[in-house]
């Protein structure tokens, strides 16, 4: 298996609750390396960029609203098969279907304000990475 990167971001409601290293933990003991973070307050602009494939969605004023509300961590992350592993380590968007021991099933509230957001592909992470890090804030 190919070691390869994904985007995170901890959410809103996880740094409001003070999660960053509890989650961080989690995504650690799952075999990921964290190679890059920042804390930031994303920007309506920022927001609305990232989540632009969701615009025609009735839940994206939400979603943007939320993700503007108070600090988030974005991270890049590194392992083998990262995409996929580290929606595993998620667990499933919705909490209340999400696997025991998974970031959304030990931290979030609801399926809006969900503790973390991680890429659905490589092309994807490799976008959303841009978005956020250059090249040389990546230390693998
Ligand atoms: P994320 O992985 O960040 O990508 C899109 C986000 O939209 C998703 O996680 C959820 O937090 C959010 N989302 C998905 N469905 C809904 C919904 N029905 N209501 C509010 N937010 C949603």
């Amino acid at each position: 298996m190919a070691v390869s990167r994904t985007f995170s971001i901890i959410k809103p409601d996880a740094t409001a609750g003070n999660l960053t290293g509890a989650i961080n933990k989690v995504i650690e003991d799952g075999g990921l390396r964290i190679i890059a973070q920042r804390r930031i307050r994303m920007t309506q602009v920022q927001a609305e960029r990232f989540y632009a494939m969701h615009a025609e969605r009735p839940f994206f004023g939400e979603l943007v609203e939320f993700m503007t509300s108070g600090p988030v961590v974005v991270q890049v992350l590194q392992g083998e098969n990262a995409v996929p592993r580290y929606r595993k380590i998620m667990g499933a968007t919705n909490p209340a279907e999400a696997d025991e021991g998974t970031i959304r099933k030990l931290f979030a509230k609801s399926i809006g304000e969900n503790s973390a957001h991680g890429s659905d592909s490589d092309e994807n992470a490799a976008i959303e990475i841009a978005q956020f890090f250059s090249e040389g804030d990546i230390v693998g």
